[in-house]
């Protein structure tokens, strides 16, 4: 392997820098030549190609965001954008390929490879932890920080003014970043995508910590859950419990953003070492990722297609810490 290249796709994740930075050093170090495509696929079939070296991922560890930028590219959905992706990457002579980003990269990869035989090795990078082949993805650690640090803002207003909070976080199709935010946050309900708990229990629970004189609460809401977005909940809770003085908070991209914390900077450099060395062992198709402490590379097939399952015990804990 003489040169590669590595991009970042999809939503941007604090520690996505770290890990070009390790991706770079790491071709560096082998003696392989690497350049940076901006702005994703998109940039790819666009032909937008920096020749990297040590120094321009220099100072950038820290930084969250993504120097390479990121995109969410339909043309690459086609098979033509996709020919046109390939026409730029032998004009460039890039013969392997490192990917950041989550599901839709990886699904991107595949085609990719199987039309054109790319070898590509992926990199976790996404703050939703929806990963299957790692136990954490790059970026989670920061945005749970990150929106427990908003939630115990929000807690001093509800506690001072007596109120019910509804707050919002990200995650997609995932309750990962909600579970740890509830239980760090002290929350007295958790909705997540993954389990069922009706407007109904919700009501119940609420109407019973009012009736044993808790004065504030706090409901912390996955955006993917079934039940609806926290307005939705809100409203349906306030019909039921007119005597609670209800509020909602969408914590949004504030969650996106930000320094890495120390351990996504640890795991994003741990990748981008894992994802560069992937290559230069043959890998292709398969994502790096962290699993019991141990370096896996798990297939981008089961990446995208398997579940990677939230520990139902979790749910147990919220309800226990609120006896
Ligand atoms: O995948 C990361 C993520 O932040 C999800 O949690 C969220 O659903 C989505 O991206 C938001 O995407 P966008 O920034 O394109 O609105």
């Amino acid at each position: 392997m003489k040169r590669i290249a590595v991009f970042t796709s999809g939503g941007d994740a604090p520690g996505m820098n770290a890990c070009i930075r390790a991706v770079v050093r790491t071709a560096i170090y082998h003696g392989i030549e690497v350049y940076g495509i901006m702005r994703g696929y998109s940039g790819m079939i666009k032909g937008e190609f920096v020749k990297l070296d040590s120094a321009s991922v220099s100072n950038t560890i820290q930084k969250g965001g993504t120097i390479l930028k990121s995109a969410r590219s339909q043309s690459f959905m086609t098979r033509e954008g996709r020919q046109q992706a390939f026409d730029q990457l032998v004009n460039h002579g890039i013969d392997g390929l490192v990917a950041i980003g989550g599901n839709g990269t990886f699904t991107g990869a595949t085609l990719f490879e199987q039309e054109f035989g790319i070898p590509t090795v992926g990199a976790p990078g996404t703050i939703d932890n929806d990963l299957y082949g790692t136990d954490y993805t790059i970026g989670y650690d920061t945005a749970v920080n990150t929106a427990l640090e908003a939630i115990d803002k929000i807690r001093d207003t509800a506690d001072s003014h007596d109120r019910c909070f509804f707050v919002e976080v990200m995650g997609r199709d995932s309750g990962y970043i909600a579970i740890p935010c509830a239980i760090g946050g002290g929350a007295e309900i958790v909705l997540i995508p993954e389990t069922q708990l009706s407007t109904e229990a919700v009501i119940d629970i609420l109407r019973n910590g009012h009736n044993r004189s808790k004065t504030s609460f706090l409901v912390v809401i996955a955006e993917g859950d079934e039940e609806g977005n926290a307005h939705v909940v809100a409203r349906q809770v306030k019909a039921a419990i007119p005597q609670l003085d209800t509020r909602v908070t969408v914590i949004g991209h504030i969650q996106r953003g930000g320094a890495p914390s120390a351990a996504d900077r640890m795991l994003a450099s741990q990748i981008g070492i894992a994802a560069v060395e992937g290559l230069m062992n043959g890998m292709r198709n398969v994502m790096a990722g962290i699993v019991d402490r141990k370096l896996v590379y798990t297939p981008f097939a089961d990446t995208i297609h398997k579940k990677k399952l939230i520990n139902q015990s979790f749910m147990r804990m919220v309800e226990i810490l609120n006896a």
